[in-house]
């Protein structure tokens, strides 16, 4: 069965034009507190694809790019609590700049272990660039250096943010409608 277009339906919390907008002031932050440095932005697939392409056009500084994967939502809007690694770093980051890159920050599971196991490689600094925090969710200390839009507990679609793998080319960001049925 098809879901194109079913995302019509639910209602804009941030138009393309509000996201563009507010990625370009993090831009302009991150080469403020970056002048004459380097980073590597570390992107967290699959979500945080879409604002990584865009943030980085919006940043002067020199720069480059990794990606890791980690499992954190199944198919539904739970979490199971466990965080993965299925794609490490392709580049060694000891002695580097990185930003994190991140969709959501939400439990902050995710964010922590991350930064955890980056510690280990002993990068020279590391900062976390969020699209969204939602704090009220919370279950780990850890704040993002960088914030895009701080939203209440809802489950958001569209920007690269998924529900079971679909939306994520949406180009907005949308309320998933509670009690909306699994999709296959
Ligand atoms: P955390 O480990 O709970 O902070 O989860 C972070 C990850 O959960 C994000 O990178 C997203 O992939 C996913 N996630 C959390 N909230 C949402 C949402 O509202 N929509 C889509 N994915 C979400």
């Amino acid at each position: 069965m098809s879901h194109a277009n079913i995302h019509k339906d639910f209602p804009v919390l941030f138009t393309e034009q509000e996201i563009a907008h507010r990625t370009a002031e993090i831009g302009r932050q991150i080469d403020h507190d970056y002048q004459g440095k380097s980073v590597v932005l570390v992107g967290v697939l699959k979500g945080a694809a879409i604002f990584l392409a865009d943030l980085s056009r919006r940043i002067t500084i020199d720069c480059t790019f990794d990606f890791v994967a980690v499992s954190s939502y199944g198919k539904g809007q739970k979490t199971s609590g466990a965080v993965k690694m299925i794609k490490d770093l392709d580049q060694p980051i000891e002695g580097k700049n990185i930003i994190i890159v991140e969709d959501i920050l939400d439990t902050g599971l995710t964010l922590c272990f991350l930064r955890s196991l980056f510690e280990q490689h002993k990068p020279c600094s590391m900062r976390i660039a969020a699209l969204l925090d939602k704090p009220s969710r919370r279950l780990e200390k850890i704040e993002a250096d960088y914030v895009g839009f701080k939203i209440p507990n809802h489950f958001v679609v569209g920007y690269g943010m998924d529900y079971a793998e679909r939306f994520r080319n949406v180009p907005d960001i949308r309320l998933m409608p509670p009690g909306y049925p699994e999709l296959h």
